[in-house]
């Protein structure tokens, strides 16, 4: 799946936005509202976005977060713009309503439920909001709009006047992505989030070609701050490990969810501190985090390094359970193996 990210367009990228709503394919869902208004037309859903329009609807929705956001899908890969996100506070209620549209060229292959997912990741960790709600008039029989909203983990909060109403809050979203691990210590080592400070020592660990060789090329200074800042802080999705004695980052644990109770553990440390027990060590406390305080049932872990991942793993009692073929940074083909660990029946909590 092409990997995704929020952009905030320029006044000079608004070109886009223009050409999603005079679209008729992309506008159909907004057809036969009965409203009229300076540049709605009815029978395709289009709205007229000229030029001359673009100054004052850029100062009313962007740079007003939290009470506004306004955000383009783009894909990482070639910087495609796909479409558009946003959100704004409704006083009445109390809540955030917000707004998704994939531009019709782009639909159809699974990028809606991911960009959702982007925008409650900003809307929740980065800007801290309580809810987002938004609805689907029923007799539009918006299926596909409703099932994405539910896979991004919208709850259905009832239907009222021929609207299905959906939510999520918060606390929802951090029981099903959240991994706001505290700060946790070893006998040697400290496990805390990432912060922006991190890029440097990051940068030692995920530009070294030999670290990464069994896993992507080795990253360089901008890919790895894009990577700091999208995955490790807004994400949350892995932990920095720093040595308590010397208090440098000596390596990077992924622990992220991929489903309420399963959790993917991994592994990156500096070449300079290898083999003296520090990912053992770190890892055995990020399990034992895992199974007594998250209560998660199985943490998978794979890797096509036999050698030292799979030593780990097998150190840290993860059992093997499947092999399918892949193919390595360089392009030749390599197995990947899958281990994992269950959350042994006697764990205490
Ligand atoms: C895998 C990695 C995290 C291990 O870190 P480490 O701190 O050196 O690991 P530890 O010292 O805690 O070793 C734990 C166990 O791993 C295994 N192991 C680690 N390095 C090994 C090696 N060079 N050869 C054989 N086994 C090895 C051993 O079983 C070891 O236990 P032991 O020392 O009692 O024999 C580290 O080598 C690394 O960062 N590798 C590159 C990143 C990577 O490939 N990540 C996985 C991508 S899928």
């Amino acid at each position: 799946m092409d990997a995704l990210e929020l952009y905030i367009p320029k006044p000079e990228d608004l070109w886009f936005r223009q050409q999603m709503l005079s679209d008729p394919d992309t506008m159909s869902y907004n057809r036969d509202w009965d409203v009229s208004y300076p540049g709605y037309h009815r029978d395709t859903g289009c709205i007229d976005f000229p030029p001359a329009k673009w100054t004052e609807w850029y100062s009313a929705m962007i740079g007003q977060t939290p009470k506004r956001f306004y955000a383009y899908i783009q894909r990482s890969s070639d910087g495609a713009w796909l479409g558009d996100v946003c959100f704004h506070y409704t006083p009445e209620k109390d809540w955030w309503d917000m707004g998704i549209v994939l531009y019709a060229p782009y639909r159809g292959r699974g990028y809606a439920v991911p960009a959702l997912k982007l925008l409650l990741d900003q809307a929740f960790r980065v800007y801290g909001i309580s809810r987002i709600h938004n609805d689907f008039e029923i007799a539009r029989g918006e299926i596909s709009a409703w099932e994405t909203h539910r896979r991004a983990g919208f709850r259905e909060l009832g239907r009222e006047n021929g609207f299905l109403e959906m939510m999520i809050t918060k606390e929802d979203y951090f029981r099903e992505h959240g991994t706001d691990l505290p700060e946790i210590e070893t006998q040697r080592l400290t496990m805390r989030p990432f912060v922006p400070a991190d890029s440097a020592g990051l940068q030692e660990i995920l530009g070294d070609a030999e670290t990464m060789r069994f896993s992507e090329p080795a990253y360089t200074p901008e890919k790895t701050a894009k990577f700091l800042n999208s995955f490790l802080i807004r994400r949350r999705s892995g932990v920095a490990v720093v040595c308590k004695q010397s208090g440098k980052l000596i390596g990077y644990i992924l622990f992220h969810p991929l489903d309420k109770s399963i959790y993917e553990l991994g592994w990156f440390f500096h070449r300079d501190y290898w083999r003296q027990g520090f990912a053992y060590e770190a890892c055995q406390a990020i399990i034992r985090y895992g199974f007594q305080e998250l209560r998660i049932h199985k943490i998978v872990s794979e890797t096509i390094d036999l050698q030292k991942s799979i030593g780990l793993m097998k150190k840290l009692g993860m059992q093997p359970e499947g092999v399918s073929p892949v193919f390595d940074p360089n392009g030749r083909p390599a197995q990947l193996y899958c281990y994992c660990l269950y959350r042994p029946e006697s764990t205490p909590g």
